[in-house]
């Protein structure tokens, strides 16, 4: 009886099914190359899993749903916007909430407000479009997480944790009142989805105070970060998924949200302080930017779906078996010696290319060339998180992170076990003929956010 385990199951059942498209290895090759060897121009239609991104592409609730129905597409003033900050102040505590069209736009405004030419803003590692807003406001970004985050192999549980000792070198550099605020995401994207623990947060609080700077919570995916707090740090075995992330928003100053991952929802976010002053200025400049205040570039319907959406992505059922699964596909590739970032992160998992394909130099795009080739085993939509996301610095160098990553990120109510069989099966494929394969050459490159349209060719 001891050896019996205690499994997770889905808190849900399937109501509705959507078809998928199976591709033969020839259509496969030709969609790859008619793509440039990018995933992102991939047509959806020629993809047979889809783990681009966890972004926008949750399955919603029957509720949700029926949320949608009650949408009050007036221009202003729309009762799903009460609705909404109502939600956003009972479940995540801020006091104001501007309602945005999706993250970025959150990120845009927030950016613009806040910081000044040469202003220095530090964070635990960056996100593209992020970094990205806080440079095109003329501030500078500077990783403070700590050493572990940039170390595939290392097994520490908090590895978003900042560490303090480079944030105050900063302060001490620069002085607080070139620091606008501390960026702090919960949930580390970049870095393999990778927490922070409350402590870190509490400590980072106590420094920031001392000094007079904010701190900006990512809280894209907060609730996943709450999860991994519940399990691994001591006092919180007994807290649940809605206290833990209602403390840890306790300890910040506003927030930028992507509704798209963590709400549950097909498109959103929203700006969220509580500071007057800030939401004073927030409140003008999104009528510039996104829409009127009352809905920030969504129709009424979204933002219920995303009142509905936040109440049920904070249950513990739920997020039990959404990390759940993204823990069963690591575990799978482990089994079948793939390397991956470890600990297992929240929102998918993060394939190591530089390991997996050793011989080909970051030049040559490892984690480009390792997404590509696993569509074209199996149809599977993977993406590259390494050089070419890195972009370029404001000099024209490029930027060579540490970590060269592809990512399966998991949508959210989506997939099934029997999916992720297939997904580390395709892996496991593509690992053993790892000799065969050769790097990439850029042959197009935008100016922004490069990753998203940059075109390859194939080295011979
Ligand atoms: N912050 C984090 C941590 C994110 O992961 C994202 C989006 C954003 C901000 C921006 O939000 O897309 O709604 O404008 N991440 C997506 C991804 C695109 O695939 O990881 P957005």
């Amino acid at each position: 009886m001891t050896n019996i385990k205690n499994s997770w199951a889905e808190p849900y059942k399937i109501k509705m099914v959507e078809l998928l498209k199976m591709t033969t290895p020839a259509q496969r090759k030709k969609a790859m190359k008619d793509a440039g060897y990018n995933t992102f121009l991939l047509k959806s239609e020629d993809v047979y899993i889809d783990l681009l991104t966890d972004s926008g592409t949750s399955a919603m609730s029957d509720r949700q749903w029926a949320g949608m129905m009650l949408g009050d597409e007036a221009y202003a003033g729309s009762r799903n916007f009460y609705n909404l900050e109502r939600v956003v102040k009972d479940v995540y505590g801020y006091k104001y909430l501007i309602p945005t069209h999706q993250g970025r736009g959150a990120e845009n405004i927030l950016s613009k407000i806040l910081i000044k030419k040469g202003d220095i803003i530090p964070g635990n590692m960056y996100f593209t479009t992020t970094r990205l807003h806080q440079e095109l406001a003329g501030g500078k970004f500077e990783d403070i997480i700590i050493d572990e985050a940039h170390d595939s192999e290392s097994e520490f549980p908090f590895k978003g944790n900042v560490d303090m000792s480079k944030l105050e070198r900063l302060i001490k550099k620069y002085g607080a009142e070139k620091i606008p605020y501390v960026s702090v995401a919960t949930s580390v994207n970049m870095a393999g989805g990778q927490p922070i623990s409350m402590k870190n947060l509490r400590e980072l609080r106590a420094l920031t105070k001392k000094h007079g700077i904010r701190v900006i919570h990512d809280m894209t995916r907060v609730a996943e970060n709450a999860y991994f707090i519940q399990q691994r740090e001591k006092g919180y075995e007994k807290k649940t998924i809605r206290e833990i992330v209602k403390e840890i928003n306790s300890y910040t100053d506003g927030a930028t949200m992507s509704a798209k991952k963590d709400a549950l929802v097909n498109i959103g976010g929203f700006l969220a302080v509580n500071d007057w002053d800030v939401f004073e200025e927030a409140r003008n400049m999104v009528v510039v930017y996104e829409g009127l205040h009352t809905y920030g570039g969504l129709a009424g319907r979204d933002m219920e779906a995303m009142a509905i959406g936040i109440e049920e992505s904070v249950s513990d059922e739920h997020i039990r078996a959404r990390v759940g699964q993204v823990i069963y596909l690591g575990q799978k590739m482990i089994e079948y010696n793939v390397p991956i970032v470890k600990p297992i992160g929240g929102h998918g998992i993060f394939v190591d290319a530089k390991k997996f394909l050793p011989h080909i130099s970051q030049d040559a795009f490892p984690a480009q060339t390792l997404a590509a080739e696993i569509y074209l085993d199996s149809g599977v939509r993977t993406m590259e998180r390494g050089v070419v996301s890195a972009g370029r610095k404001a000099n024209g160098d490029n930027y060579y992170p540490k970590l060269e990553l592809v990512r399966f990120t998991i949508p959210r109510r989506v997939y099934t076990q029997a999916h992720m069989d297939v997904i580390a099966e395709s892996a496991a494929r593509v690992y053993e003929r790892r000799d065969k394969i050769k790097g990439m050459k850029m042959i197009y490159e935008p100016k922004y956010l490069r990753f998203f349209q940059a075109k390859f060719e194939k080295l011979t």
